[in-house]
């Protein structure tokens, strides 16, 4: 039968079988140490030359980085490091020795690996961050699902655009032009219509020509959609299930973080603090202050970002933009006529934006209105003018980065390393 490593602590003084790959070797010929790993962690097991028969030895000498290997051995705990476990090896069976594994403890470039990325995703570092991705995602649904919301997906071809007509991708769907979808909220308002609360999460597709950090052009949201919630709710909403999501990671994600170095005190405070509010007007004025050269109207700068977050312990909220700078469908501010109802959530320590969600414009007239200020085909929003003209009511959502957010969680420099199969402008293969 196998055992898997997550599950070693509960074998002590047993002897088990694990099924995995040897992910490091050192031998002095008289022992040796293998380093295990099965997909569900990482492991010791000690071979002592003396203690197995010739045969035995001579596999693991041939052991290679990466081969396939069913390991038997007695489980112990570790004599000065508590909560870690070693085995030590009774039987051992080579399954499939590999070939010369190409990433190995030297430094490698990242295009090397991005070529590699088939095989990088077994190192231990990126283990740890799409684990972590995983508990991102999980945390976040664990909070919308208990909360009365309902996961419904959203197309991938669409017929316009939701988010502003320059970085489309286009496919040809039977002869005429439709787009891969850049995020799916307009549908979901539709849905919220029908029950209320609900949620998607899928891929996005952006034809970002920006190479940076933060920027992928496949990547993956969850938005939730809230019919009869207005812009400070939805605030406090976004708070409450980022809160949930970290404490769910440090709840689950202990391994990862420590093998990532992520100090979890700084994700603990995100858990107990309260978010920072900055109207959009206060935020250009702080950032001027901090010797920037933003001017009001202008969009926030990756730089900008990093000046409002990097001394924070909290997240940081900037709301009420101007509308000239934002999407069509943001509700215009009942205060004033220049801003709309929207906000987006950075990150502590400059990690930067995270989320990015607004009160919807629900008046008819004002919607139409906007469609066309902003060059759209009226005809393509007919659908989503219904919503407006059949029982029209406030409503809001927001938009979840699932790889921004993975970013933050590892405390991890490039984006491209928080999804199993990155795109970006010059990459889509492996
Ligand atoms: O801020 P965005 O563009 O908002 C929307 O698309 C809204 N329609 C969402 C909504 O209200 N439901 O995108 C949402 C989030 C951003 O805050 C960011 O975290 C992430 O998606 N994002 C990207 N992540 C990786 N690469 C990119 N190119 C991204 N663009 C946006
Ligand atoms: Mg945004």
């Amino acid at each position: 039968m196998q055992t898997l490593i997550k599950d070693i602590a509960e074998y002590v003084g047993q002897e088990i079988t694990l099924k995995g790959w040897l992910y490091n070797k050192r031998s002095s010929g008289k022992i040796a140490f293998l380093e295990i790993r099965d997909g569900s962690g990482f492991i010791q097991a000690i071979v002592l030359k003396s203690a197995v028969s010739e045969e035995i030895w001579q596999q693991v000498e041939g052991t290679t980085q990466e081969s396939s290997v069913v390991v038997t051995g007695n489980v112990s705990a570790h004599p000065k490091e508590p909560g870690v476990f070693e085995l030590q090896v009774t039987d051992y069976q080579l399954l499939q020795k590999a070939e010369e594994y190409p990433i190995t403890k030297k430094e490698h470039g990242p295009e090397f690996l991005l070529d590699n990325r088939h095989l990088w995703l077994r190192s231990k570092k990126q283990w740890a961050v799409l684990r972590l991705r995983h508990l991102v995602k999980v945390g976040f649904q664990d909070y919308f699902n208990s909360n009365g919301y309902l996961e419904l997906d959203t197309p991938t071809f669409t017929p316009t655009a939701c988010e502003g007509t320059t970085d489309l991708f286009e496919v040809d769907y039977f002869g005429r032009p439709a787009y891969l979808t850049q995020n799916g909220q307009l549908y979901l308002e539709a849905m919220c219509m029908s029950f209320g609360k609900v949620y998607d999460l899928c891929p996005n597709f952006r034809a970002e020509k920006s190479k940076t950090r933060k920027h992928l052009t496949e990547f993956w949201t969850l938005n939730p959609e809230i019919a009869y919630v207005e812009h400070e709710e939805s605030l406090a909403i976004q708070e409450a299930s980022i809160k949930h999501m970290v404490a769910y990671a440090l709840a689950h994600g202990q391994e990862e973080l420590t093998i990532l170095e992520r100090d979890t005190a700084d994700l603990q405070a995100v858990v107990d603090g309260s978010f920072v509010h900055y109207e959009y007007g206060d935020a250009i004025a702080e950032l001027q202050k901090l010797g920037s050269a933003i001017q009001y109207g202008d969009d926030l700068g990756a730089e900008d970002e990093v000046l409002l977050t990097e001394n924070s312990l909290v997240p940081v909220i900037v709301k009420n933009w101007p509308k000239s700078i934002k999407p069509f469908y943001m509700k215009t501010h009942p205060d004033n006529q220049e801003l709309v109802c929207n906000a987006d959530v950075l990150a502590p320590k400059g990690f930067g934006e995270i989320i990015g969600g607004s009160q919807r414009e629900d008046d008819y007239q004002t919607m139409l209105d906007s469609i066309s200020k902003h060059g759209l085909p009226v005809a393509d929003f007919e659908w989503y003018l219904d919503l407006r003209r059949y029982g029209s009511v406030p409503h809001c959502g927001f938009g979840i980065g699932i790889e921004r957010m993975t970013r933050w969680m590892a405390g991890i420099h490039h984006i491209r390393e928080t999804i199993p199969f990155p795109r970006m402008l010059n990459r889509v293969s492996p």
